[in-house]
Order: C-alpha cells, then structure tokens, then sequence
C-alpha cells in the first residue's frame, strides 16, 4: 500500500479506515462472485433508516458484457481507468418506503451508509473500492431496466491495486497526490 495514501489523521482512527482510499490502477487479478457477494453483504448490514434497507446492487465482472454495459454509463473522465476494474457496481436506491408508497427522504443516505461498509470489507480481502457519481443516470436506468421507484444512486469500480506508473495523466498524479481532509476544528463543534 502507497503510504502516501495512509491518512495522516490527528486521532486514533482505525487502520482500516486510514488505509482506505480511492485508486485508479487497477491489477489484472480477477475477482470472483464469492468476493464481490462478501462486499455486497457488508453492504446489507449498513444501518438505515427503519432497517428500510432501500437499495439493491447489480455487478458485473470484468471480461463479460455486463461489465462493458455497466463501463458504457460511465462519465468519460472515468472510463480510462475504471476498464480495468476487476468488477463494477451499480448501487441502486429505492425512492419509496416499502408497501406505503410515501417517498424514504433517506434512500440516498443509506445507499452512502451501505457503500462505506462495501468499501471497508473489501479493504480488510485487500480489495480497494472507488466510488463514482460521473455516469449517466438515464442510460443505466434503462440498460438496466430499472422501476420508477428505482434510481442508480452510484458506481463502485472495485479490484486490486495496481502501481500508479501504469497510469496516464491527469490520473497517475492524482494516484500519487497524498489524501487530504479539512481539520476537526473545521468541522466538529461541542455544544456547551
Ligand atoms: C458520491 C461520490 C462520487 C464520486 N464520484 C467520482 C467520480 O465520478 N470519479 C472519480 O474519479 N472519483 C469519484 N469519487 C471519489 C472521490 O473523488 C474521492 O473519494 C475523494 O476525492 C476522496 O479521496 P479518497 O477516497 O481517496 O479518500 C466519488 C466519491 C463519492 C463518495
């Protein structure tokens, strides 16, 4: 692991989330749907409100026409590197709470809850995870014969790391920029 990209934090957070972060060099080492369903099951286990539990995944792996229709939604700023994912993602949220048809205001914020479980599962298999919200909505909703109720929220590129020289610019730079966060006192307030 690149220990430029270990989180210099001010606490003591734990490895596994200090070591987290978002690559774009991906190995040829495949994943295997016993892998990708383990992350997706850490997934499920994210808190959400009402255990309403809005969301579903569709993924693919690498080498199959499903990962070339997944790759097809995406942002072409994404595309160069995210091919060589070992497996792509599609996190779906459900708009509506279940059998009331009123809209859960939280989908989304669940759908985040479960990716961050996804993301530290794989890191502890060595699996690293990249998020993406740059694909098209539109074109996955129907690629993927989506419901109206349906709305895919993000894409996960998921696989092993890879060194950042087989990167083109801009993304080898951004591989090898060290992670950065605001500091608690810019974002943390104790009430008296
Ligand atoms: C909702 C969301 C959308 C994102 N979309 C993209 C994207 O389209 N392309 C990309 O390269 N990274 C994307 N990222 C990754 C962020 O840029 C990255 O998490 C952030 O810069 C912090 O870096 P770190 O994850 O390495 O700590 C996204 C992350 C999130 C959570």
């Amino acid at each position: 692991m690149s220990p430029i990209k270990i989180a210099n934090t001010q606490n003591e957070v734990l490895d596994l989330i200090r070591n987290r972060w978002s690559p774009r060099s991906f190995s040829a080492k495949d994943l295997n749907t016993a892998t990708v369903e383990t992350i997706l099951e850490a997934g499920s286990w994210a808190p959400s409100a009402n255990n309403s539990q809005p969301w579903r995944f569709i993924y693919a792996l690498r080498g199959t026409p499903g990962f070339d229709k997944l790759l097809s939604t995406l942002a072409p700023g994404n595309v160069p590197w995210a091919k060589n994912a070992a497996a792509l993602v599609a996190s779906i949220g459900i708009r509506e709470l279940p059998d009331t048809q009123q809209k859960n205001h939280y989908y989304m914020h669940d759908v985040g809850m479960a990716t961050s479980f996804m993301l530290l599962q794989a890191l502890n298999m060595d699996v690293y995870g990249h998020v993406m919200a740059g694909f098209n909505k539109q074109h996955a909703a129907e690629l993927l014969g989506l419901s109206a109720n349906e709305e895919a929220v993000s894409m996960l590129a998921l696989g092993y790391v890879d060194s950042a020289e087989k990167l083109d610019e801009p993304y080898k730079t951004r591989e090898l920029t060290p992670r950065s966060r605001n500091p608690i006192s810019a974002i943390a307030t104790q009430l008296d």
